[in-house]
């Protein structure tokens, strides 16, 4: 099992939303990280078969998988970012719709429609109108219609966009479960979205895959340290202005501040561990001061 990217680049009339991108991936869960305008979904389209990258090769199993067509679709599931469901569908029905168009015999859309919304929590919903289920319920109904030809590759894009964090861990664990045996990539912007399910994070910035490897890996490539540092109020916007700052908590009198820089930089900092949203924060982030400057 192996979904292989070679030198993948999409361009949109000269501007490249894509650029050069390869990377390998087999069973489990991906994470792909990145900031709004990274590429991530032009990326996952082209995955899915539904872009056509400039230049470069996607091979499934050594095999192209633009040629593969109809094969390929078949052991692939997708949830698009901004995905269509029919609002007056029930669950239950929307399902069954999105098993005939994928070409599921009726008995077999029929059994798969029952264990998916079971498996995603939506028995008790399943007579339920689409249009009146929670947004964390309507993705949930995507996860599952993406599930529904039991998919070896599964591209989720953005799916826990808009859930409340209970919603948020409830997902994490479906993913994980859903990954055994699986090939799982999922887009977000989120850190601890995919920080303890994601096998591998791939770091996406500009259209390029900038940083990727293990949460341990990535977290281990910074060159700085984070320092937590107690600052009195009138100092805070300056210390802003000159560092990046992962963390600002108030305190009486002034705010508590994780500080990212290589050495110490107040004789009373103390060092702290890193996370991975420092390290989101350091190839991504701002200092407050240069976000002013672009103003
Ligand atoms: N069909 C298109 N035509 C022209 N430009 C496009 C098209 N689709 C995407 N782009 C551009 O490509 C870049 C990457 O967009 P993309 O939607 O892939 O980013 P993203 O990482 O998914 O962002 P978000 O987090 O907001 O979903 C953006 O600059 C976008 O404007
Ligand atoms: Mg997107």
């Amino acid at each position: 099992m192996e979904l292989k990217i070679e030198h993948i680049t999409k361009e949109f009339k000269g501007a490249k939303a894509v650029h050069d991108v390869s990377y390998c991936m087999k069973s489990g869960v991906y994470g792909l990280l990145g900031v709004n305008g990274a590429g991530k979904t032009t990326l996952m389209r082209m995955l899915c078969t539904l872009l056509k990258p400039t230049e470069g090769r996607i091979t499934w199993n050594g095999e192209d998988i633009f040629a593969m067509k109809g094969e390929y679709r078949k052991i692939l599931g997708y949830l698009p970012q901004d995905f269509g469901f029919y609002p007056d569908f029930t669950v239950g029905d929307y399902l069954m719709y999105i098993a005939s168009i994928k070409g599921l015999k009726p008995a077999v859309a029929k059994k798969r429609t029952e264990i998916l919304t079971r498996k995603v929590g939506l028995s008790k919903a399943s007579k339920k109108k689409m249009k009146t289920l929670s947004g964390g319920m309507k993705r949930r109904a995507g996860i599952a219609q993406a599930m529904l030809n039991n998919p070896r590759i599964l591209i989720l894009d953005e799916p826990t966009a808009g859930l409340d964090p209970n919603e948020r861990v409830r997902f994490r664990n479906l993913i994980s479960e859903l990954s055994t045996e699986r090939l799982v990539l999922l887009s977000t912007h989120i850190v601890s979205d995919i920080e303890d399910i994601a096998k591998e994070i791939l770091l996406m910035k500009e259209g390029e895959i900038k940083y990727s490897g293990t949460s341990e890996q990535i977290i281990a490539s910074m060159p700085e340290r984070v320092w937590r540092v107690t600052v009195p109020r009138k100092y805070v916007e300056r210390v802003l202005k000159t560092y990046r700052v992962s963390n600002v908590k108030s305190v009486p009198g002034g705010a508590e501040l994780n500080i990212l820089a290589e050495t110490r930089p107040f004789s009373e900092a103390v060092e702290e561990k890193i996370t991975l949203e420092d390290v989101f924060l350091y190839y991504f982030g701002e200092k407050a001061g240069e976000e002013y400057d672009t103003l």
